[in-house]
């Protein structure tokens, strides 16, 4: 792995645009038919975006990946992700919450030089500050890049999502990943309770 020319910082509101860019370039690449749909594609996601920024959420932050040299002085955006706090249970809202990680995506011509790796850190950092011990996230089967990182990173698979739909058409399925968060040895000045 190459060093990474990186820092990660939490986004703001001037990054959205380079945020939506990112994401909607990475999950839905302008290619063939799909191209004539980018423009209302990134809109929507820019959208949905700033709602959660503004949302003042607890426990929720989108961590930006910020280039470290360029010759602008604008500061480029080159990856991204989110971190939230949701129910186990999405249809059971007094189901226990837990820390999940979304919308992980870095530009196309900056990937293979660590800055995935650098945002999973920031977010286990997070995790950490917050109290919680346990990062969850979803990915699809087929997805073997993002399937690499993430046993790089220590996530396992927790569950296989089946859906009627899945059982219907043959389709790759949703893995259900988590990691436990390694806790930090107390300092041994630290008094013991
Ligand atoms: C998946 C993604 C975020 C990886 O970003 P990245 O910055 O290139 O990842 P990193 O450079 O931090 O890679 C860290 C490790 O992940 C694994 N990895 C990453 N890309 C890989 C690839 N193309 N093939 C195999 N392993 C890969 C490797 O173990 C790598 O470590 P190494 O470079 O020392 O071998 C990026 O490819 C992407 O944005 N994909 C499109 C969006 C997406 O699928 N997001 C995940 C949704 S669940």
């Amino acid at each position: 792995m190459s060093h990474s020319p990186c820092y990660v910082r939490p986004a703001a509101a001037q990054d959205l645009h380079q945020l939506a860019e990112v994401l909607t370039s990475s999950f839905y690449p302008p290619l063939g038919w799909w191209r004539w749909l980018y423009p209302a594609l990134r809109f929507g996601i820019y959208e949905d975006l700033k709602q959660r920024l503004q949302g003042g959420a607890a426990h929720y932050t989108c961590l930006a990946a910020i280039a470290d040299k360029t010759d602008s002085a604008e500061e480029w955006v080159v990856g991204t992700v989110e971190i939230s706090c949701r129910h186990r249970n999405p249809w059971l809202m007094t189901s226990r919450k837990h820390l999940y990680l979304s919308n992980l995506a870095v530009r196309a011509n900056c990937r293979r030089q660590g800055i995935a790796r650098q945002l999973l850190q920031g977010c286990e950092q997070r995790a950490e500050q917050w109290g919680f011990h346990e990062i969850y996230l979803h990915v699809m089967e087929d997805n073997a890049r993002a399937r690499h990182l993430y046993q790089a990173m220590g996530y396992h698979v927790h569950r296989v999502e089946i859906t009627l739909w899945s059982l219907l058409i043959p389709r790759p399925r949703r893995l259900l990943l988590r990691k436990v968060i390694p806790q930090a040895a107390p300092s041994p000045k630290s008094p013991v309770r």
